[in-house]
């Protein structure tokens, strides 16, 4: 089964690869600047709220909706609450045009998503090696085939506060403890059949901290056994569980080859999902984790999917429903009716609303500044005002899709920072959308249609 993360085009967006998180204080304060974030307190702190509430499970059945002006952070602010809420809560991003898809029903995509949304956190009893490293060698041997040494394994010494033991460990534990850089004086989990290693943190009182930089966390060394079995807690969702029952049904039938591991999953399926589930709850074998959906551009969706969703609210295995738009009162889709946000009332009735507001000049600049940086293109004084000036004029997402442009402008005139020159130059040959639409009513006679 996959693990629980899943990050779609929305999350992975390279033009929101600067934020890190809301940036509010411990009070929930939002910084004037902080996790990549400027400005937007209000709908900050909002999202803290929201966060907090994901997490004590006090959002069940409700939703939220980002609503405001282009460009005014809403996809943005989406991406930090993700980045809050950490890696063990599922998050699935998905762009309404995503709901449309041609191989997929409508229904199906976000049923999936749905269920992507949730998760299963199962205790498991594994048998694990645990303890500090005491010693750590690793085996080298020589191949006819490369002339570089090949590694053949580690012998490794862990200790407890009660034990001690020293075994030979395969290339395989080698290779994750490079990777992890682990020295001797850290705390480390080995799964005793699945041999992954992990590095728990570094032991109090031993070994020195070799930089002020060591970030690794103390820990407390642990007593008792090098061997012994230990409560592991792991997270898939009810789409890994579903896949999981399918495929086995496909292999019962013969059907493997057909199934193609992501079409569609018969209802029959997530029943028998449902109820597994149940049970292991009852039983106390497992947790529900709600995780989010989070829809962007919401407005693309139709009322028939709104229904779909209003309903999946309500049932016993709901995640949280966060929307974004940046529409006014306009028509639901594939209706004549005029509703805000083209949402349905009665799915804006479960919805809090966080409305974003427009940037001030300043935050503007702030916004250009931390983007040019995250792309690593150096600006003057100039540029950077010039580039201001038109992300207030002209819009905030035009200005920052001016910086590539503008830097390669400047590189064909050899120079590494880019200069007013450039960016003038670039605005000159990159329309904004309102530019363009003058443009088109200019020459309506001579486009087609
Ligand atoms: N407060 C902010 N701090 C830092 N970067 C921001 C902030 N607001 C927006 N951005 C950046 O500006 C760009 C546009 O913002 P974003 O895509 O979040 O707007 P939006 O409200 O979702 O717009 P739309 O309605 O068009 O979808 C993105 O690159 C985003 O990361
Ligand atoms: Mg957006």
């Amino acid at each position: 089964m996959a693990e629980v993360r899943i990050s779609s085009d929305v999350l992975s967006a390279a033009a929101h690869s600067h934020i890190r998180g809301l940036g509010l204080d411990k009070d929930g304060k939002a910084k004037k600047i902080g996790g990549g974030l400027v400005g937007q307190e209000e709908a900050r702190e909002a999202a803290g709220i929201v966060v907090k509430m994901i997490k004590y499970g006090r959002l069940a059945g409700k939703g939220i909706l980002l609503a405001g002006p282009p460009g005014t952070g809403k996809t943005a602010i989406a991406i930090a609450i993700a980045r809050e809420l950490g890696e063990d809560t599922p998050f699935v991003a998905l762009n309404a045009s995503e709901v449309y898809s041609l191989e997929k029903k409508k229904t199906e995509v976000l049923m999936q998503a749905l269920r992507r949304a949730i998760g299963v956190r199962v205790r498991e009893t594994r048998r694990v090696l645990e303890g500090v490293v005491t010693e750590i060698k690793y085996l080298r041997k020589r191949s006819v085939w490369s002339p570089y040494p090949q590694i053949a394994g580690v012998k490794l010494t862990l200790e407890t506060k009660d034990d001690s033991m020293s075994f030979s460990a395969p290339p395989e534990v080698a290779v994750q403890l490079l990777r992890l850089g682990v020295k001797k004086g850290d705390v480390i989990i080995i799964d005793a059949e699945t041999l992954d290693v992990r590095k728990v943190g570094r032991a109090k009182g031993r070994g020195t901290k070799l930089y002020d930089i060591d970030i690794t966390e103390e820990v407390e060394i642990p007593s008792g056994s090098v061997e012994k079995t230990k409560d592991i807690l792991r997270t898939f969702t009810l789409h890994d569980i579903d896949l999981s029952i399918a495929a086995q049904r496909a292999v019962f039938t013969g059907l493997l080859a057909l199934f193609g591991g992501e079409k569609e999953i018969s209802d029959e399926v997530r029943r028998k999902t449902d109820e597994i589930v149940k049970n292991w709850i009852e039983e106390k074998k497992a947790e529900l984790v709600p995780g989010v959906l989070f829809i962007d551009d919401a407005h693309l969706l139709d009322l028939e999917v709104y229904s779909f969703i209003t309903k999946a609210m309500e049932s016993d295995f709901a995640p949280i429903i966060i929307l974004a738009t940046n529409r006014g009162m306009t028509k639901i889709r594939g209706t004549d009716i005029e509703s805000p946000h083209g949402m349905p009332r009665d799915l804006l009735d479960r919805l809090l609303i966080i409305p974003t507001r427009p940037y001030t000049t300043d935050e503007i600049r702030e916004i250009i500044r931390i983007r040019s940086e995250e792309q690593e293109i150096p600006l003057s004084q100039d540029a950077l005002e010039e580039l201001t000036k038109l992300g207030s004029t002209h819009s905030l997402r035009y200005a920052l899709q001016l910086l590539e442009p503008s830097r390669i402008i400047a590189e064909s005139q050899g120079r590494i920072k880019v200069e007013k020159q450039d960016v003038e130059a670039a605005s000159k040959l990159f329309a904004d959308i309102k530019t363009s639409v003058k443009l088109l009513e200019k020459y309506r006679d001579l486009m087609l249609y």
